[in-house]
């Protein structure tokens, strides 16, 4: 059975992007694959955090997981500080990752161009990020667009660890939508959406009230001229709604957009779309909010299941890079 692993950082609220771009499809891959599912608290630490809010955000994150349909019964759903094979892990990527492929990271770039404290994790981030992947013998991750850099990163370490060490790892590939992978920010359509970017009028959070979200599509920038049509290039506002109307119903951005001739009446489209795909996910929420205890005895039997495929892996890597064993 094909083994699917991802991961999601509890560093803010989750928007409209991580849900269309990754987590319905980790929802979808539960029918047809071994998934593992995986609230990466180490790589929220990159970057400054307060203690409490970290704590707090990682547990409510694993609840929002569950309330998009994660099923604890046919996925294994942790948080990756629980399981320390990761951290071991991320030493062996790290000492074969060279600084140049890093310090040709785009996120980085962004990220520490920023930043006023730039901490050497922000720039390790990557060789944690292949460790999660490589853990599980992974053999398809999906992730939203952006991290398609760090996807390509995973694999090279993978195919050049096996080189110099022999076969240690499965080489993943990345799952990455045709549709959604990318969503954008409403107000800067050429930029994309995102939980830690600062323009709330552009970003749809999932937990966000559902007249606020539809007075946000309402206003969304659109184009100048007026008609309806899936052209990223030229009409980034209309294609960005058309694509979330996509991912939402299922049809395809091109077909939508002949059904539409005003921006007015997509715009009221989109929104009934959104807002009855999120009600849902808030409902059920509220619901697992008032049961944080059920959610941690998830969390824990999560994280065995996921340290009784780690630690094997680990060891096959210990083993091949020459580390003594422990008599
Ligand atoms: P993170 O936490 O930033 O985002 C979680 C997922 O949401 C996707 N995403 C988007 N998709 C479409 N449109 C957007 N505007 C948008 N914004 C975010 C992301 O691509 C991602 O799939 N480095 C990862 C976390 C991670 C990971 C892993 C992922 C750590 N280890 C191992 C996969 C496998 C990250 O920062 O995602």
């Amino acid at each position: 059975m094909t083994r699917v692993f991802s991961g999601i950082k509890p560093t803010g609220p989750v928007q409209l992007g991580n849900l269309l771009g990754a987590l319905r499809h980790w929802v979808s891959d539960q029918d047809e694959a071994d998934t593992i599912f995986c609230v990466v608290d180490l790589h929220a630490l990159t970057v400054p955090q307060d203690p409490a809010e970290l704590r707090t955000r990682t547990l409510e994150l694993a609840q929002l997981l569950l309330a998009i349909g994660i099923d604890p019964a046919r996925s294994t759903l942790f948080i990756q500080s629980h399981v320390r094979e990761h951290a071991e892990l991320s030493w062996l990527m790290e000492c074969n990752a060279s600084f140049g492929e890093l310090r040709r990271m785009t996120q980085f770039k962004d990220k520490s161009d920023q930043a006023e404290f730039v901490s050497a994790g922000l720039f390790t981030y990557p060789a944690l990020m292949a460790a999660d992947i490589l853990l599980y013998d992974t053999d398809r991750v999906p992730v939203g667009d952006d991290q398609r850099q760090h996807l390509e990163l995973s694999r090279d370490l993978a195919i050049r660890f096996n080189s110099r060490y022999g076969d240690t790892f499965i080489v993943p590939e990345a799952a990455i939508a045709k549709v959604g992978a990318r969503v954008m920010d409403l107000q800067h359509p050429t930029k994309k959406m995102s939980k830690s970017e600062d323009s709330p009028q552009g970003t749809i959070l999932v937990l966000e009230d559902l007249d606020a979200v539809a007075k946000k599509i309402k206003r969304a920038v659109t184009d100048t001229e007026t008609d309806v049509r899936f052209d990223t290039a030229e009409k980034p506002g209309v294609s960005n709604l058309l694509a979330i109307l996509s991912a939402c119903t299922g049809t395809t951005p091109e077909t939508l957009a002949e059904s539409y001739t005003r921006y007015g009446d997509l715009k009221s489209a989109v929104a009934e779309a959104v807002v009855e795909t999120l009600r849902p996910i808030q409902e059920r929420f509220a619901e697992l909010a008032a049961d944080p205890s059920g959610t941690a005895a998830i969390l824990a039997s999560g994280a065995e299941k996921a340290q009784a495929i780690a630690g094997p892996v680990l060891e096959r890597a210990r083993t091949n890079i020459g580390l003594l064993p422990q008599s």
